[in-house]
């Protein structure tokens, strides 16, 4: 969760590294820090503190750095509170070497002992401290990256981390395990950061470091190596999301910018994946052969949070359209329950950072049980990608908002291609055909453009409703997860509590919590189950539950039973989580504006949860 930014080359390091760290504000942080090293000055200059990077910034222009070498850091605290003391950058005990780290080191404790022990002095109740003074010990009369790779091989735990000397001022140095870190190629000038969109500005040619792998940068060369010291070749990853695609261009908020994203995202996953002759879906990225993927039996998903809710709505796709039975559980269980996978398990693992220590691990997991993993995701090159052995892409572009909306309907998106795919592998004729779901499919964005130009209506329908202290998402079938996810939506990013429940529960317990106080969001669009939709309504209405209804267009009887009702346009309803998604992203944005709350970075949240 913390961000790092690293630069070396010919120019002023502050500049680059405040604008690196503000652009990965979004991944939530308390705390923020900078250093850089001067060789002239033959020291360390470095300033941090709680708060936010406008304060660091003001602290800056009363007493600027100068250095062409630097370290930046914002901070998402896990050991120690976010103060000073606390934030990165951590130096040694001489004030020769500065270190930033993202992770946790499990075994600190132990070490920061021994060190003491040997009469290193700590400042701070960090578990980084610990690594800059192993590298401390160590970095006698060996290089800058030696005593780097020696330290690192005592940790335990996961790293990110960002190391400069005022000894070597001509190096930074990288490495990483179990935490994301990318380098950049610049011109007379190369970048470290721990997130693409830090490095947007400076940048397109990324360098994705892999577990146990360290870069040592120099302002012209970038050199890999496995921390046992073997050399890694990798060629850089060119990004073709520009700088000002991951800024809000003029929207208020990022959230709602990529919420009115999706129809192009929508569009490019489709245009990408079937073939001009419109009847064919293909994935060039997969990697996995087409003879293992027939023969698979039987599916398991793992996920967190909003991927979770795409997992469970791509059991109804995949049952509904392969026939393939498919079990969905949270990365954080499956990760520790000892799962029962049989050799013709397939494991989908759905991420959209890529980087969500728990999917991470569920993922290992799988695969020390001989599963293939696949990954869906949406970052190129993530850890999560180079851990899988194949991977369909989302291709949503940057998602900076903590609230996933538009990775959401992109991993719905691919798991319907997936399903297709799944079927076309096999030869069957699908039930139903494949040309009717890439039909059904290729209408969506066209009605997700028509739902977002009535977002007006919507609005006032989530402000009047924006004081109400709780709600209760209901759904069906396949959108029994619209449900899951429209209150994890609204929970996050208002803090209204907000529970998603399956409607048929209705009366094993939720129908207790129905008065005029609660306000009651129900899908209800066109289904095989529809009537027993109604039923649940005309329950909540009798016990003057205050409706919200989502319907499809033309029903002209729901308002007769509320009069805050959504009308979306009409579609096969196993395509109708990816439309249903919006008006619910919308009703959470909204009271979250209304209640004034930080709708790009909630309380307590990042964008990825990169420790468990
Ligand atoms: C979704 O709005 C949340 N921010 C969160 O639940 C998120 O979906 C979850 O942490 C999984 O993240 P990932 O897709 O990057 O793995």
């Amino acid at each position: 969760m913390c961000g790092i930014v690293g630069y070396i080359g010919e120019k002023e390091a502050q500049p680059i590294l405040l604008s690196g760290l503000r652009r990965l504000e979004y991944r939530g942080y308390d705390s923020s820090g900078i250093c850089t090293v001067s060789s002239d000055k033959n020291a360390i200059s470095l300033r941090k503190l709680p708060g936010k990077i406008k304060d660091l910034e003001r602290l800056i222009h009363k007493n600027p750095l100068s250095g062409n070498v630097g370290l930046a850091h914002n901070r998402w605290a896990t050991h120690g509170a976010p103060n000073q003391t606390n934030a990165h950058p951590h130096l040694d005990c001489k004030g020769e070497i500065a270190i930033v780290h993202n992770g946790i080191i499990e075994n600190y404790a132990k070490l920061k002992q021994g060190l003491i022990k040997e009469g290193h002095r700590f400042s701070s109740q960090t578990d980084t401290e610990v690594i800059v003074h192993l590298i401390e010990k160590y970095y006698r009369n060996i290089p800058l990256e030696e005593a780097v790779r020696k330290a690192l091989l005592k940790l335990e735990g996961s790293f990110a981390i960002g190391v400069i000397s005022k000894r070597e001022p001509d190096k930074l140095i990288g490495a990483r395990l179990g935490s994301p870190l990318v380098a950049a190629v610049g011109n007379n000038e190369n970048f470290l950061a721990s997130d693409v969109p830090a490095l947007l500005d400076f940048a397109k040619d990324v360098i994705f470091l892999n577990d146990k792998e360290m870069a040592v940068l120099t302002r012209d060369t970038i050199k890999l190596s496995e921390l046992s010291g073997r050399a890694v070749k990798r060629s850089p990853t060119r990004i073709t999301w520009s700088a000002s695609e991951a800024q809000k261009q003029g929207w208020p908020h990022f959230m709602l910018k990529e919420i009115n994203e999706q129809p192009k995202v929508l569009e490019n996953i489709l245009s990408q994946r079937i073939k001009k002759d419109k009847r064919r879906v293909f994935f060039e990225e997969l990697k996995i052969k087409e003879k293992e993927l027939c023969s698979v039996k039987n599916i398991t998903i793992i996920a967190c949070g909003t991927a979770y809710h795409a997992g469970l709505c791509g059991k109804y796709i995949l049952e509904r359209v392969c026939r393939i039975p498919v079990n969905v559980d949270l990365s954080s269980e499956f990760r520790y329950r000892d799962a029962i996978l049989s050799k013709n398990t397939l494991v989908v693992a759905i991420s959209q950072s890529g980087e969500t220590a728990d999917t991470l691990a569920a993922a290992k997991e799988a695969r020390r049980k001989k599963a293939s993993v696949l990954a869906i995701c949406n970052v190129l090159g993530s850890t999560l990608v180079r851990e899988s052995d194949g991977v369909i892409y989302t291709h949503a572009g940057p998602e900076i908002g903590v609230a996933s909306t538009k990775a959401y309907t992109a991993q719905l998106a691919v798991l319907y291609l997936l399903a297709i795919y799944l079927v076309q592998l096999k030869g069957a004729q699908a039930n139903p055909t494949i040309s009717r779901l890439i039909t059904a499919l290729r209408l969506c964005p066209a009605l997700m453009k028509k739902v977002l130009k009535a977002q007006g209506s919507i609005k006032s329908w989530a402000r009047k409703h924006s004081n109400f202290g709780s709600f209760l998402f209901l759904g069906r079938n396949i959108n029994y997860p619209s449900a899951l996810e429209g209150a994890l939506k609204l929970k996050e990013i208002s803090y209204i509590p907000a529970e998603g429940y399956a409607a048929g529960e209705m009366k094993h317990g939720p129908i207790a919590l129905i008065d005029e106080y609660r306000a009651v969001v129900c899908i209800a669009t066109e289904s095989v189950l529809y009537e027993k939709m109604i039923s649940n309504i005309q329950e909540i209405h009798s016990r003057r539950g205050k409706l919200m209804i989502i319907a499809s267009e033309g029903n002209k009887k729901i308002k007769d039973l509320s009069q805050e009702v959504i009308f979306i346009p009409k579609i096969n309803e196993l395509f109708s989580p990816l439309i249903a998604a919006l008006p619910l992203q919308l009703l959470a944005y909204h009271v979250a504006v209304k209640r004034g709350c930080n709708v790009d970075q909630p309380r307590n949240l990042a964008k990825s949860v990169t420790v468990e």
